[in-house]
């Protein structure tokens, strides 16, 4: 099989940590590493040891000489996915940027015509959607596992300070943007990217934990015609989040960590029937009493093999190898993408965070 030539713009902790960790694997057996483009010097020297044989630049515009690159990840900060991406396409090239890719719908149509008048693939790097969590949940969303889903909950919360750009507004950063498009992308996944979803509840805003200017602190609730609700929450300033995925189903409940799952549900048949009953009830003493039993129960837990950031990241590449190379549809596509941003877009609209810095 022959391998494609990739250029990656940025060695940060994406770029270097993510991505970087992919190509050096077993699992990469599609991309060579041709060019790394990164500002910083010292970045420059480590791509050098950590890719052989790759050629390091410092300014992405080098790239247009080129004429031996298949692919360019766009693995800057945040503000500059959009400009960056749209000077790749018009010079032709396929590009993967990483999330959150836009600021807007305008912004997704914008790249999503420059990629097509140009003849070239634009993918979005949302790996979440790869993950084994995120394709266990939806097994058990399609499959009715825990019976009819009424509620997904979906926490990426933590207890945690920041004071990295990742804070500032100027960036395009805060937890709607950084965090916010792997739990706000799996939740309108699990709802088959309904055409009708409506954000019906939202709350964005900042709190002291932040250095900067931007959010950390996310609540939203999202819901489409005969779907569950699906409740989101990406939060800095929850010490006792013990969750990512939480499906709660008409037979029981389903609860998964990036790294563990489990879940806990009745089945039709086991347990006695109880007809309602319209006056008070009683205990064997004839006391009043509440409703009481011991129900029949069937319990469940399980390590998932690997994470978003391993699995699916190589998922990710690998259906992007097909993509360019065979034409064959990837799961996250442009149209997918477009969703999780119009939430984002949605949620930034009820912002209560000033800009400070700019
Ligand atoms: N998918 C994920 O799970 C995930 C995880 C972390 C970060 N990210 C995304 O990755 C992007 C980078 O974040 P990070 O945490 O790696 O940032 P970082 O600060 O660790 O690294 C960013 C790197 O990009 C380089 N850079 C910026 N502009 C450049 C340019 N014009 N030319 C060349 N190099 C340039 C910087 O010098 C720096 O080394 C962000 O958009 C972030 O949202 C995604």
């Amino acid at each position: 099989m022959k391998k494609l030539n990739l250029a990656i713009i940025g060695q940060g902790r994406s770029g270097k940590d993510i991505h970087g960790r992919y190509y050096v694997s077993d699992k990469n057996v599609y991309y060579n590493i041709k060019y790394v483009v990164e500002l910083d010097e010292h970045r420059r020297e480590v791509a050098k040891e950590m890719y052989p044989n790759c050629e390091v630049l410092c300014d992405y515009k080098e790239l247009y000489n080129k004429t031996d690159i298949d692919l360019v990840v766009n693995d800057t900060y945040s503000d500059l996915h959009f400009p960056i991406t749209k000077e790749l396409l018009e010079h032709k090239f396929n590009v993967l940027c990483e999330k959150p890719f836009v600021r807007n719908r305008y912004e997704c149509d914008v790249l999503e015509n420059t990629a097509k008048e140009n003849g070239v693939v634009l993918a979005v790097f949302q790996q979440s959607l790869y993950g084994p969590m995120f394709e266990d949940a939806l097994r058990i969303v399609n499959d009715k596992v825990v019976g009819e889903p009424l509620q997904i909950s979906i926490r990426y919360n933590n207890f945690a300070r920041r004071w990295d750009w990742q804070t500032l507004q100027t960036r395009m950063a805060g937890n709607v943007f950084n965090t916010g498009p792997h739990p706000l992308g799996i939740g309108l996944a699990l709802i088959g990217f309904d055409e009708n979803w409506e954000l019906k509840f939202g709350e964005v805003k900042l709190s002291p934990l932040s250095s900067g200017d931007a959010d950390d602190y996310c609540k939203a609730i999202i819901s489409a015609p005969n779907k569950p609700v699906v409740d989101i929450e990406v939060n800095s300033m929850d010490a006792f989040s013990n969750y990512n995925i939480k499906i709660q189903g008409t037979r029981g409940t389903y609860q998964a960590t990036n790294t563990n799952w489990k879940m806990k549900y009745i089945v039709d048949g086991e347990n006695e029937e109880r007809p309602v009953k319209k006056n008070f009830i009683v205990n064997a003493k004839n006391n009043p009493a509440y409703c009481s039993e011991k129900l029949i129960t069937h319990e469940e837990e399980g390590e998932f093999n690997g994470t978003a950031f391993d699995v699916g990241t190589a998922k990710l590449y690998e259906e992007l190898y097909f993509k360019i190379t065979k034409g064959k549809e990837m799961y996250v596509n442009v149209d997918k993408a477009r969703h999780t941003v119009r939430l984002i877009e949605q949620l930034q609209s009820k912002s209560k965070a000033h800009v400070k810095y700019l």
